[in-house]
């Protein structure tokens, strides 16, 4: 198999998480890390690359946030229908390496897809990992991601979850759901640097707040891995489109460790 030829895979399942994100399961068996990605087109409008939020050798799943031409058109499939991928490309989190730390995981809205991949690694090996720490941030209630899998989560780790608003009538019991940044919440919590890794994924903005805080609790840069997005094409290293600070995303990320990026970060 190829990996830089698009395959065309069936859509397993399709179910909505939110108004504007969706969730598919595709036929398509690879191996991967987790934080990996893969090109997905459909012929005539285009291609996007998209997190792998599963960890599986059996399917793959991937969730969407419909945004433009390709996004949308996906939004608009259904069960049996097919679609192109290639892939997986990228560098993913170095799991092996971080065996024995406690993980915390930090993603804010879409950004927790790809953290996804690294929950269904962590289940499948749960012994070479101490604590996980679960912090998950959304605008609102209707923009909470991931519905089906957050009760396993809640029994199986410390999750914590926020919304930065909420009306009257917002169901906020359910996930036992605060209302703040979540950077205001974690803040607020006792985090032990030590044998801790943090993973990182979410807006730019809450992403360099959260690492000042995690500076300010005692984390190295070596110890903050973060998955970066860039607009992106070949996805091969050969356009450029997708450099970060002298880096490809595609080749050299999407993850990257903190002390990678952070000298250029007032670029
Ligand atoms: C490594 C990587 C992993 C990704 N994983 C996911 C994922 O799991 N789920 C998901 O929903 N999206 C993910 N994205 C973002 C996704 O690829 C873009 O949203 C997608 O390319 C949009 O394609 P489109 O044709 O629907 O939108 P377009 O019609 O191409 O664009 C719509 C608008 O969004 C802007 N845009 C497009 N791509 C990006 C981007 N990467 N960053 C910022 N602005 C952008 C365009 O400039 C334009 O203004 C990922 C991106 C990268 C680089
Ligand atoms: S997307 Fe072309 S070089 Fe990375």
């Amino acid at each position: 198999m190829n990996d830089y030829i698009p395959q065309k895979v069936k859509i397993l399942e399709f179910y909505r998480e939110s108004p504007d994100n969706f969730s598919i399961v595709i036929d398509f068996k690879t191996d991967h890390e987790p934080g990996q990605f893969i090109q997905v087109s459909l012929p005539g409008i285009g291609e996007a690359p998209i997190s792998i939020c599963s960890y599986s050798k059996d399917h793959m799943k991937l969730n969407v946030r419909e945004i433009g031409s390709v996004t949308n058109s996906l939004g608009k499939l259904k069960e049996g229908d097919e679609i192109w991928v290639r892939g997986p490309y990228g560098k993913g989190y170095p799991m092996q390496e971080l065996k024995g730390n406690n993980l915390l995981i930090i993603g804010g809205g879409c950004g927790v897809a790809p953290l996804k991949g690294i929950i269904d690694y962590v289940d499948q090996n749960r012994e070479d990992y101490q604590n996980i720490d679960l912090f998950f941030g959304y605008r609102s209630v209707h923009d909470v991601l991931f519905r089906r899998e957050t009760p396993e989560w809640k029994n199986k780790y410390n999750l914590m979850m926020s919304v930065d608003k909420a009306e009257e009538g917002d169901d906020l019991a359910c996930f036992e759901m605060k209302t703040g940044y979540l950077m205001e919440r974690m803040k607020e919590l006792d985090i032990n640097s030590e044998n801790t890794v943090a993973f990182l994924c979410g807006p730019p903005i809450m992403i360099n707040k959260i690492i000042g805080l995690l500076k300010e609790k005692g984390f190295k840069s070596e110890q903050i891995f973060l998955s970066a997005e860039r607009l992106m094409q070949c996805a091969l290293g050969m356009c450029g489109h997708c450099m970060i600070h002298g880096k490809y995303t595609c080749l050299d990320g999407p993850v990257f460790r903190w002390d990678e990026l952070e000298n250029f970060k007032n670029d």
